[in-house]
């Protein structure tokens, strides 16, 4: 491809991507598929690369962000970032509406939004381009955090239609979706990472991230509500809305128009009993003058609008005893207090306990035997107390004195400078963690056994039939059926999924080993950098923090892992058993020409290999992966569920289709 061609077809991807994504994103209606999607924006970065003189800062490739370490700069807000006055009741609002009505005659129409409960971000625009991201800060001053907010798919960097002023900014709300705040406190306990306390707090941790890769996979939302500006397009809010949602804004979802103030108090009851059912968080509704010309009438006090006010919903929240704090061992040793409450009902469901996370949560709640507290849930699924009644407090009571020796093997517990968690340090000998390191190795995304649940393993191990993943390995028929619900076909089934086991891909296999701060994502990371188990182990510390994505607190782990005896015996007979310790592909070792001139796209989904894997082989072996069928492709790549256009196009052009199997009998890979 010579400059010119390149400078068309970058400029042909891109529109395609900024659209897919706005389609997908912000309309919430997918028009292209996931892979073919990444397939257009490898081509896009690929071209990039090679043809630097076309970069752009609002290219559809900035949304993967990147490793550089970002310190944010502080910026001057051109209009100060003001907050909002809060009301709790139907007659702060009433009231509310008194104040205006002092100022204005006749009748005030209002907009009732949404109060998103997230972080306050302020974008500006100029020539339908971002080109800033600047948080709230004191109001005055914020940080600036564009890059990172270029990583937010619902954020346009490009705008589209037409009449979007020249230079404007639009604000809004930066939150991170219930169900993508869950996964990742999921996987922060899993990791050993002390988890978020709420959505808001995680959305705003997020956003001020170093690496805006990072920052990129946390998929967090952009709802945006004011606009300002000298270029503004009418003199009402709401169509205001209308005409950003036009140029590719996400604005807040089931806004309504409120003739007076008794409907507005009908739309806060209605979303009171609604907002459970939102996928983000909503803590209340925002009221504001439609007319911006009433508006600038209204104008301000000090601190906010006098023409724009919000009502908070109460978070539903009861009070009940504390009876007592007991303390869970997860498969790292870390420690997460529990608290166990006298059964109450919030929000349509039984709550016997709550999590208290650390031992600093204790203290700054600074909470005593039987004391009475109030739980509160949001749309998180654990409840969280958030207060204590001292007055029911008796005198006698004594503050709970967080524990110094672990509950399940009494080691003493540790406590890492800058950590928020407590450790077992006794790895090998601590039962949960012995048995969470088991049932984390044999989960769905490790090795995926089947017919072994956490109930076998608990029977296993007291049996003393397993003391660690390699006794999984060992295991008979024999063992296996003398156990409760077991019959020949269950374990047949074990042992199959033992057996087969051995064939899951290295990068699962340093997943499923359990190491702290190894999840899923940098085992990928570790595998694609280092391709053997062995040369992980061998590897130093320095070496480890070349790698991608990978920091000191990773990289220590790592190092401590594979420095004990306890582990390289582990290892050895996991090597031993015959499961996957290296990457299958090993670079240059297996390299040929065999594919070399062949244009090949790979569609639908694969049994042995990923699509990332086979591109990968193809590369390896000369030849290229192209992303949509043309005359010159050589072939289609095909495993199952591919769509029945591609079919038909490929026929239409002569082109041949080949199986996984074909493919790897082609690169002399067939087993
Ligand atoms: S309007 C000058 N609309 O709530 C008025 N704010 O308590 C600007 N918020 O700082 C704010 N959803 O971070 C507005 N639909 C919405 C909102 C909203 C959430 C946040 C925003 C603001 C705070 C005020």
């Amino acid at each position: 491809m010579n400059q010119a061609e390149a400078q068309v077809r970058i400029a042909e991807l891109r529109e395609q991507l900024h659209t897919y994504n706005h389609n997908y994103y912000v309309l919430s209606q997918p028009s292209i598929s996931d892979y073919d999607f990444d397939m257009l924006l490898n081509e896009l970065i690929t071209l990039e690369k090679k043809f630097p003189e076309f970069n752009d800062p609002n290219s559809p490739s900035q949304r993967v962000g990147s490793d550089i370490n970002l310190e944010f700069n502080q910026v001057e807000h051109k209009y100060p970032m003001l907050s909002l006055g809060n009301t709790y009741s139907e007659e702060e609002i009433r009231d509310f509406e008194n104040r205006i009505k002092k100022l204005i005659d006749g009748d005030v129409e209002y907009v009732c939004e949404l109060k998103y409960d997230g972080t306050s971000i302020s974008l500006t625009y100029q020539n339908g381009k971002l080109v800033q991201a600047v948080t709230r800060g004191d109001g005055v001053k914020g940080d600036d955090v564009t890059a990172n907010v270029k990583t937010i798919r619902s954020v346009p960097l490009q705008l589209s239609g037409k009449g979007y002023p020249k230079e404007f900014e639009i604000r809004g709300e930066i939150l991170m979706p219930f169900a993508v705040f869950n996964d990742l406190n999921e996987e922060r306990e899993e990791i050993g990472e002390a988890p978020f306390a709420n959505p808001r707090n995680a959305a705003s941790g997020t956003l001020k991230m170093q690496n805006s890769s990072v920052v990129a996979k946390r998929k967090l939302d952009c709802y945006l509500y004011y606009l300002l500006g000298k270029e503004i397009p009418t003199r009402n809010h709401y169509s205001n809305l209308l005409a950003a949602k036009d140029w590719g804004f996400k604005i807040p979802a089931n806004t309504a128009i409120c003739k007076n103030i008794d409907e507005v108090i009908a739309f806060i009851k209605e979303w009171d009993e609604n907002r459970d059912s939102l996928p983000v968080p909503v803590d209340g509704i925002v009221i504001k003058v439609n007319s911006l010309d009433m508006q600038e009438e209204l104008g301000f006090t000090a601190k906010s609008p006098r023409w724009a006010i919000s009502y908070k919903y109460k978070a539903e929240r009861v009070s009940t005893k504390l009876e007592k704090v007991t303390y869970q061992v997860g498969r790292t040793g870390s420690i997460t207090p529990v608290a166990n409450l006298t059964a109450v009902l919030l929000a349509g469901t039984t709550v016997k306990r709550a999590s208290l996370h650390n031992a600093d949560i204790i203290q700054n709640l600074d909470l005593h035997e039987n004391d009475t507290v109030y739980v509160e849930k949001g749309g998180e699924i654990i409840p969280k107390i958030v207060g204590v009644e001292i007055s029911e407090r008796s005198a006698e009571a004594q503050a709970i004195k967080y524990i110094e020796e672990c509950p399940e093997c009494g080691s003493n517990l540790v406590r890492k400078e800058g950590e928020a968690n407590h450790y077992c340090p006794n790895d090998m000998g601590c039962p949960p963690q012995i048995k969470g390191k088991i049932e984390h190795f044999i989960s769905r995304r490790a090795m995926d056994f089947d017919g072994l649940g956490e109930e076998t393993i608990d029977l296993l191990f007291q049996k003393g039939l397993i003391k660690n993943i390699a006794d999984l390995y060992s295991l008979t028929k024999e063992d296996i059926i003398p156990l409760e619900r077991m019959g020949d076909k269950s374990a047949e089934r074990i042992l199959t999924s033992i057996e087969n086991s051995k064939q899951v891909p290295y990068e699962r296999v340093l997943y499923a080993l359990g190491i702290r701060y190894v999840g899923i994502t940098v085992a990928k990371k570790l595998a694609k950098a280092i391709p053997s188990i062995d040369k992980l182990a061998a590897s130093t510390l320095e070496e480890l923090i070349e790698v991608d994505e990978i920091g000191v607190k990773i990289a220590e782990s790592i190092v401590e892992y594979f420095s004990g005896e306890y582990h390289q015996n582990l290892i050895a007979q996991l090597k031993e058993f015959g499961l996957q310790l290296e990457r299958k592909i090993v670079e240059n070792e297996n390299a040929s020409n065999t594919l070399e001139g062949l244009s090949i796209v790979i569609s639908g989904s694969f049994s042995k290999f990923s699509r990332d894997e086979l591109k990968e082989m193809i590369e390896l072996h000369g030849g290229k992966n192209v992303s949509s069928i043309s005359k010159k492709t050589s072939f289609l790549l095909a495993g199952e569920k591919v769509g029945p256009s591609k079919f038909e196009k490929v026929e239409k052009l002569g082109i041949g289709i080949k199986t996984e199997d074909e493919f790897l009998e082609m690169i002399g890979m067939h087993s």
